[in-house]
């Protein structure tokens, strides 16, 4: 039975014994573990049912911690972790030799951020290593936005979930990886690209290698609901499509005229894309466990957060 808590000391002494906990951050809940415990370690891909070619994030409490994880730190990495540390960032830059192999998929690169969570922050400064947490659920379903939806998760395979409440921007971490000097986006988050952009200048957006994946956050099918769920330019003319079946809408801020046959999500009433990207997940799962026919989803804008959100969406449609 997991056990859904605010205790950091009771978090403290599971770690410690080489269990895992469920962590809340300000993106998504993770699933953590002692990055230096291989059994620990072993523990994060067994629950999540994860293929071990997928690389873990490291979690630290602050930037100074970041030379017990790399070895090397471009200027430009110093920079975006400067500006946005403790936040929804992770940089993947080469790793020290006392990374285990476990945690980055034997690469020669480490995926490290600080997370931006007062609870989280506080444990992590309690403990003496840092944690490795991928978010809280089933490879390839949807990622956790609170302790509840963790719980229900892993109710009999996890022992507790640090309850931090709602995670204030609800979907993942952005990925800067750096290649030959050049900064390389891996993965649309919680920051967008023009933040990004404003403080080093162009990104290189390396995002489609379904084959060999930089960040398997990329592979194409992740962050799935069981029911079908389709992605439309047009939701009124969609929704006619589907005559006489249980739909569910995703829309950003306006409604389409509902229906009894009908579940309408709005993320955002005043159009705020942080606001509707905190909503996505939460919304995704209601609308999961409605035993729908089918979720239509709307296209949302293509800048800012708008691109992260189209992102997740258009993964869940994914069938394979
Ligand atoms: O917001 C987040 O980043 C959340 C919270 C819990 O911090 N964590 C998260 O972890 O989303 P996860 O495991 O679901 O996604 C980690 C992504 C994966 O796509 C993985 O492939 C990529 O990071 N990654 C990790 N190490 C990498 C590396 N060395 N090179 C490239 N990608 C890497
Ligand atoms: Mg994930």
């Amino acid at each position: 039975m997991i056990k859904t808590s605010t205790s950091i000391q009771d978090a403290k002494n599971i770690l410690e014994q080489g269990e895992l906990v469920a962590i809340p951050t300000e993106t998504v809940y993770g699933l953590a573990g002692n990055i230096y415990n291989e059994s620990a370690i072993s523990k994060i891909f067994e629950t999540k049912k994860r293929p071990s070619y997928n690389p873990l994030i490291v979690h630290i409490d602050s930037i100074e911690k970041l030379d017990h994880i790399v070895s090397e730190v471009p200027e430009k990495a110093r920079v975006l972790a400067t500006t946005f540390w403790p936040g929804s960032l992770t940089l993947v830059l080469k790793k020290k030799d006392t990374i285990p192999d476990l945690i980055t998929a034997g690469k020669n690169t480490v995926a490290v951020r600080v997370p931006n969570h007062p609870l989280t922050l506080a444990l992590l400064k309690s403990l003496n290593f840092p944690l490795a947490a991928p978010s809280a659920n089933p490879f390839g379903s949807i990622s956790p936005t609170t302790a509840n939806h963790v719980a229900a998760y892993f109710e009999s395979t996890v022992k507790m979930v640090l309850d931090g409440g709602a995670c204030a921007n609800g979907i993942e971490s952005t990925i800067i990886g750096f290649e030959e000097g050049e900064a390389i986006l891996y993965r649309l988050g919680a920051i967008s690209v023009e933040e990004i952009e404003a403080v080093i200048g162009p990104l290189k957006k390396l995002l489609k290698n379904d084959t060999a994946p930089q960040a398997p956050g990329m592979l194409s099918r992740h962050y799935a609901p069981h029911t079908k769920i389709i992605l439309s330019h047009d939701l009124q003319s969609t929704v006619r499509e589907y005559e006489n079946k249980k739909i569910g809408i995703i829309s950003f801020t306006k409604s389409v005229f509902p229906n009894p046959m009908m579940v309408v999500e709005v993320l955002s009433e005043s159009g705020s894309l942080k606001e509707a990207s905190k909503n996505l997940y939460a919304a995704m799962h209601r609308l999961d466990n409605l035993d729908l026919d089918i979720i239509i989803a709307s296209y949302f804008p293509e800048n800012e957060l708008g691109n992260s959100i189209n992102d997740r969406l258009s993964r869940a449609t994914k069938t394979k």
